[in-house]
């Protein structure tokens, strides 16, 4: 119950930054839920925004809160996408896909001025990798993929419906969970999977996300990567040539 509140926080505080004019990515998934129907509440108090789903279950929930869509042919660049994770790590790399929409929000994420994450704090952790790691195939290829993945040390299975049957995407692919354990080298293996000629994409998001807002108890809080921070504080310490030369003229004796 209590990452239920946090997830609303998360939500609605990212849908308080979104603009009138902006183009929005809408992400998928029970936190991205909040922040989709608080933008509905903001576009019925006069708000103009276009949105665009990143899956076939976000369009249906925008248009039942009155967000008109459009498409990424219409509109290739967007403004600001609000999505969730599976796992966020201090610099700001993700996990996600369990819900079974990563391609479809990677394309969003990458096609945006500004990816915002909304969490819950379970899924903030220091090393990427608790939570399988979705890999969305092409079907064809998946007795080679499991076998090729199997081979990096990772427990690999095929994503099944409750009745059984194989787990269909959107873009009518399936997706290979993969448990790693502990990820040491995100971008190394995000390499890796992408090189297997039958992976469509992998839910490592690295260097996509701008921001994550993070429900905690009842506050949420901010996360950047840590080479933003680094900068701002670089920034913050590093006297403008305006402030030097004040400081100079404060030294002269008069
Ligand atoms: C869907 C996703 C979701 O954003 C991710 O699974 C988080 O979902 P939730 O907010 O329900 O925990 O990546 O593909």
């Amino acid at each position: 119950m209590a990452n239920q509140n946090e997830k609303e926080l998360a939500g609605r505080a990212a849908a308080e930054l979104v603009e009138s004019g902006n183009i929005v990515g809408l992400g998928t998934g029970s936190t991205a839920y909040f922040a989709v129907v608080a933008l509905g509440d903001r576009v019925k108090s006069g708000l103009k925004i276009i949105g665009i789903p990143t899956s076939d279950g976000t369009a249906e929930l925008a248009r039942a809160v009155g967000i008109p869509l459009s498409t990424l042919d219409e509109h290739p660049e967007i403004d600001i996408t609000i999505d969730g994770a599976d796992e966020i790590d201090p610099q700001l790399r993700l996990i996600k896909g369990g819900g079974g929409a990563l391609l479809r929000e990677k394309i969003i994420a990458t096609a945006s001025k500004k990816m915002v994450v909304v969490a819950d704090s379970s899924k903030v952790v220091t090393v990427l990798g608790r939570f399988p790691l979705p890999v969305e195939i092409i079907p064809f290829a998946r007795a080679v993929l499991q076998r090729k993945i199997k081979a990096l040390r990772a427990n690999c299975s095929l994503r099944t419906r409750s009745d059984g049957a194989a787990f269909v995407t959107d873009e009518g692919h399936h997706i290979l969970d993969c448990s790693f354990g502990k990820i040491a080298d995100p971008p190394s293996l995000a390499q890796t999977l992408s090189n297997m000629p039958g992976v469509v994409e992998h839910g490592l998001f690295i260097g996509i996300a701008k921001v994550a807002l993070v429900g905690n108890g009842s506050t949420v809080a901010e996360i950047r990567p840590a080479s933003t921070r680094k900068r701002a504080l670089a920034k913050r310490a590093r006297p403008t040539r305006a402030r030097q030369k004040q400081k100079l003229r404060k030294r002269r004796p008069s």
